[in-house]
């Protein structure tokens, strides 16, 4: 399955159910291993950087068994042999082991992550972070060695806020001696998800949702039953594809309180919608107004991991709207590809263009190149008449379940090859 067509040009109606958080998922996974027995993770999503996730806690020793509506992780088994090294190589969403693991062992040994197509995703400050802790850290042959013989509690002020840092700072926080106070704390409902999950399991967090966090260490931790979220950035997908294709959709669980940014966004585009208990409903008319300047921001601000749809869907929008990345250094790459779908984008610097909105979006062959812009392609074959076929579909399902699937049960033409 290595190719998505589509058949565009048609308007969007019926319902979708909204899967579970990637974002939310994949620290919680990480969590587990910082404790003694099972949980029971419900509306876990099977996404393939889900699936690595398994694969690594496998080989680190847990037991993992996908149950009917969710995953079941023991691990009781994990030693303090378990610390990485050839099991975790590969994944740079792994990188929430590093926390984990100094939780449960002490130490660990990690491929150091790199930097990927939207920017050099830099470590220094979870190191740096997890030093002010007890950890030391040894980088060799492109392996980071950390070792914390106790890891102790400590007032960590982050210069900026950083959603893997954080994560990782409370992941050996619930196990040092003491206390840790974060001032700085990211606070994207993925934190809030992990802070609630390490809760349910008997960890002590104050100022859960806030920028400070104070987490009272002391583990290990108890194993615990918790419901995974429903993704903002799934459901802010399909809500956006609505807006460019057009239609009357209903996006069942959608988490709309984590969704302001999006919502306003896509009034400001003309699209019509409204928040029940169900989901969020949408109406749009598949001809989305210009809007004069979209920035990214941290949360509660508009997420960088929809910037790609709105780009998409403003190549087709009545005017000229000016886009600016404020978080990754090189999150336009997707802008060549739908430029050659007829999109007017001009890149103005590495983080602002501006996109001089076409009546239609035209077929093409386009191609992939990371998990985001890949969603983006499939929004613009959507809006765009005639058969798109989009190439490097694994990258969109390191995110999205079953991305035909859902626009499938949304009334349009849609087959992965
Ligand atoms: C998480 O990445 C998400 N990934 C990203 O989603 C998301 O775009 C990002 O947060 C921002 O919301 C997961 O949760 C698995 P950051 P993360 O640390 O933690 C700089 C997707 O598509 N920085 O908040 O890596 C960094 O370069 C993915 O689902 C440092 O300088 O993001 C960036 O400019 C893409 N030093 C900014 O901070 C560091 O040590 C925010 O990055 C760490 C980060």
């Amino acid at each position: 399955m290595d190719s998505i067509h589509i058949q565009g040009g048609i308007s969007l109606q019926g319902k979708v159910r909204i899967q579970g958080s990637k974002n939310a998922a994949l620290p919680i996974l990480a969590a587990t291993l910082l404790t003694v027995d099972r949980s029971y993770l419900k509306n876990c999503p099977r996404i393939s950087d889900v699936y690595a996730m398994i694969s690594l806690l496998q080989r680190l020793g847990c037991i993992v068994v996908w149950r009917e509506d969710g995953l079941q992780v023991d691990s009781s088994k994990v030693g303090r042999e378990a610390m990485g090294g050839e099991a975790v190589k590969g994944m740079r969403s792994s990188l929430c082991l590093l926390g984990a693991l100094l939780g449960r062992c002490g130490e660990v040994l990690l491929e150091h992550p790199g930097g990927c197509v939207i920017g050099e995703r830099p470590i220094d400050l979870h190191l740096w972070a997890l030093e002010q802790m007890g950890a030391v850290f040894l980088e060799e042959e492109g392996m980071i060695h950390g070792v914390a013989k106790e890891l102790r509690g400590a007032d960590i002020i982050l210069p900026k806020p950083s959603v893997g840092a954080t994560e990782n700072i409370i992941l050996a926080a619930v196990m040092a001696r003491d206390d840790t106070c974060i001032e700085g704390a990211a606070v994207e409902p993925e934190i809030t998800a992990l802070c609630r999950y390490l809760q349910c399991c008997g960890a002590s967090i104050d100022g859960v949702g806030t920028k400070r966090l104070v987490i009272h260490g002391g583990g290990p931790l108890r194993g615990a039953e918790f419901i995974v979220p429903t993704d903002r950035i799934v459901a802010g997908t399909y809500l956006l594809a609505c807006v460019g294709a057009g239609g009357c959709i209903l996006l069942e669980a959608a988490p709309a309180a984590e969704m302001e940014a999006v919502l306003a966004l896509a009034s400001q585009m003309g699209a019509s919608c409204l928040a029940t208990e169900e989901g969020i409903y949408v109406n749009a008319s598949g001809y989305p107004k210009a809007v004069e300047h979209l920035i990214t921001r941290p949360y509660p601000g508009f997420p960088t991991d929809l910037q790609s749809v709105a780009l998409a869907v403003l190549s087709a929008a009545e005017g000229d709207s000016v886009i600016e990345e404020s978080i990754f250094e090189n999150r336009f790459r997707v802008a060549g590809e739908l430029n050659r779908m007829g999109a007017k984008i001009e890149q103005l610097t590495a983080q602002r263009v501006v996109v001089h909105g076409v009546k239609r979006l035209r077929s093409a062959e386009v191609f992939a190149m990371e998990l985001r812009g890949g969603a983006a392609l499939v929004t613009a074959g959507l809006m765009a008449q005639g058969e798109t076929m989009v190439a490097g579909c694994p990258y969109i399902y390191r995110g999205y379940e079953n991305i035909c699937r859902d626009f499938r049960e949304l009334g349009a033409r849609i087959v992965s090859v």
